[in-house]
């Protein structure tokens, strides 16, 4: 993969950078700006060479139409205090304000273009017309650096097409979090250990099916589990379940089996009678085994012998890999799963990697810091394909 090293001195060169700033947002505030601190490294190194930095990125999913409630200034503002320097927002992505803050930027300075996805053509289907703002993208700089590692799976103008037009190469964020993940799939110490957790089975097969290959014990925890359950025999009662992937996920019990690997799932889980996801309450919380869960009530944790079981597995392995909250964490009374989690790995001697997204906030959430974990991913669906084995157009395009 080529490397922003690979880019000569780029002293007075305007160098276009596309990072991911996806960050939460409670109003305007960010509530997790791990992904605005991920990028400082490579930016503070483009601004310590005296290049003019053009910074592209991402918010929400605005579907190409101007929405002022995805603009990217509070990650302007934040990102200015983290970098020590005012940070210049365009008021549009390509056109006259862009143009005129790039030109105006001094050697060392910051600008940031207006999220990328109010440009209808950013996320098209059809590579024309993708191509077509790529060049618009591509008149503002001299060279491309691609640092946005959470949407490297996304074959996207400021992402893909940009990167073929421009001298191109991956930002110390992107070679980082490739070196992590090269590390999982072909390289991990062992034992290896993978916890996936969240809500949905389907979303999850397919590295489910790849780590199978290389772990030595899957963990399935969160919402998923219950399918994994029912395929066992057990009855979920109201919990999450896909009723169509039951088959899928004993076939995969059975082939864990015969291969010699462990699946470890819930043995108790804490149970509740209703959850107000958006008031963030949940009715009386109360601890079952999975053989005892009432018809009425739906698992939305796993209980405390559950997580002592998964605690010890993830405290023998060499390396582990997580991803996926164990429980509606968002909720105090049912955070307790994935706080056990996150306390295990900040306590194991294992390379311990944090997958992306939810898994990052959570741990940030619950007070864990960075540095108590060998690597927090900034790419959730990126992570996951990667993982999958799947070609991430992002990277692809930056292959020598
Ligand atoms: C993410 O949040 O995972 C990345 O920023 C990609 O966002 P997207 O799923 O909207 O493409």
């Amino acid at each position: 993969m080529k490397s922003i090293t690979d880019l000569g001195n780029l002293q007075g060169k305007r160098v276009l950078i596309r990072c991911d700033f996806n960050v939460p947002l409670d109003g305007d505030i960010i509530t997790d700006d791990g992904r605005i601190r991920a990028a400082l490294p490579t930016l503070d190194q483009l601004r310590a060479q005296g290049a003019k930095v053009v910074v592209m990125a991402h918010l929400g999913r605005p579907k190409g139409e101007v929405n002022p409630k995805y603009s990217l200034a509070p990650v302007a503002k934040r990102l200015g205090e983290l970098l020590g320097t005012q940070v210049q927002l365009a008021a549009d992505v390509v056109g006259p304000s862009a143009q005129a803050t790039v030109a105006a930027l001094p050697d060392g300075g910051v600008a940031l273009l207006e999220n990328v996805r109010f440009e209808p053509a950013e996320e098209s289907k059809d590579d024309a017309e993708r191509g077509a703002l790529a060049a618009k993208y591509a008149a503002l700089a001299d060279v491309f650096v691609s640092d946005g590692f959470g949407v490297v799976h996304r074959k996207q103008a400021s992402v893909y097409d940009v990167a073929k037009l421009l001298p191109s190469g991956a930002g110390f964020l992107v070679a980082k979090e490739v070196d992590v993940l090269k590390r999982l799939t072909q390289t991990p110490d062992r034992p290896y250990t993978v916890v996936l957790g969240g809500a949905k089975v389907a979303d999850k097969l397919a590295v489910i099916d790849n780590l199978l290959k290389v772990a030595d014990t899957l963990i399935v925890g969160g919402g998923m589990a219950y399918t994994f359950l029912k395929a066992q025999g057990y009855e979920v009662g109201q919990s999450l379940l896909d009723t169509e992937k039951i088959e899928v996920c004993a076939a995969y019990l059975a082939q864990a089996k015969a291969a010699g690997k462990t699946i470890l799932l819930p043995i108790d889980t804490r149970i509740a009678a209703s959850i107000d996801f958006a008031g963030r309450t949940a009715s009386e919380v109360t601890v079952v085994g999975v053989d005892a869960i009432p018809a009425d009530q739906q698992g939305a944790d796993i209980g405390p012998a559950t997580e002592a079981l998964f605690a010890d597995a993830i405290k023998s392995a060499a390396t582990v890999f997580w991803n996926g909250p164990m429980g509606v964490f968002e909720i105090e009374s049912l955070a307790q799963g994935t706080l056990a989690i996150a306390k295990a790995l900040a306590e194991s001697s294992a390379f311990s990697v944090v997958g992306g997204g939810d898994s990052a906030a959570a741990v940030r959430q619950l007070g864990f810091a960075d540095s108590q974990f060998g690597h927090i991913s900034t790419g959730g669906g990126a992570s996951l394909e990667y993982l999958e084995g799947k070609e991430l157009p992002g990277l692809a395009v930056l292959e020598d």
